[in-house]
């Protein structure tokens, strides 16, 4: 009796992993054969988000007396550089060169701008995130407006 039970909460437990494994969900032993990855947030919402981590990274970079300023500043950047990631495969980017191009620098510069934090060069991360916003700016004016 007890078997059985058992059994039947194996089966719907393994049902309902593997229909989350058939979503896109990486698992053990899958390397080499990932399903191609599709990003669940539309382009817009996925701004806000970017919008959101620069701007946090730019006041942690006037508040000198932040609490974990550079731990915080860290975490902003390769947050930001994972939505830049992200944005790389976003359908309407896919088919456009100059899009994918602009999204792989920031997520470059957002890195770069991680390891600066990380060594608590101020000086060389607030260079960067001047031209960081011309990455914004170039890609907004081309395909934001
Ligand atoms: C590779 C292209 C690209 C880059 C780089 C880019 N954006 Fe965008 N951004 C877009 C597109 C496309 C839209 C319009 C999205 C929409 O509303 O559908 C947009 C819109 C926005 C919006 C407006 C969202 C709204 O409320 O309408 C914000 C905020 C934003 N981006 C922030 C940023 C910031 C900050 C950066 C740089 C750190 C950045 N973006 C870099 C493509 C880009």
């Amino acid at each position: 009796m007890h078997r059985v039970i058992l059994a039947g909460v194996v089966v719907t437990v393994c049902g309902a992993w593997f229909a989350v494994a058939d979503d896109g969900v990486a698992k053990k032993g899958d390397a080499g054969q990932l399903p191609a990855f599709e990003p669940v947030m539309s382009t817009h919402s996925l701004m806000e988000e970017q919008g959101r981590h620069f701007e946090n990274m730019l006041d942690l970079l006037r508040d000198k007396d932040a609490k974990n300023r550079f731990k915080r500043l860290n975490h902003e950047a390769r947050a930001l550089a994972e939505m830049a990631n992200i944005n790389g495969y976003h359908k309407g980017s896919r088919e456009h060169d100059d899009y994918r191009g602009w999204a792989a620098q920031l997520k470059a510069e957002a890195i770069q701008f991680a390891d600066l934090a990380k060594a608590h060069n101020v000086d060389d991360a607030k260079k960067l995130a001047r031209q960081m916003s011309k990455t914004c700016k170039a890609c907004h004016d081309k395909y934001a407006s």
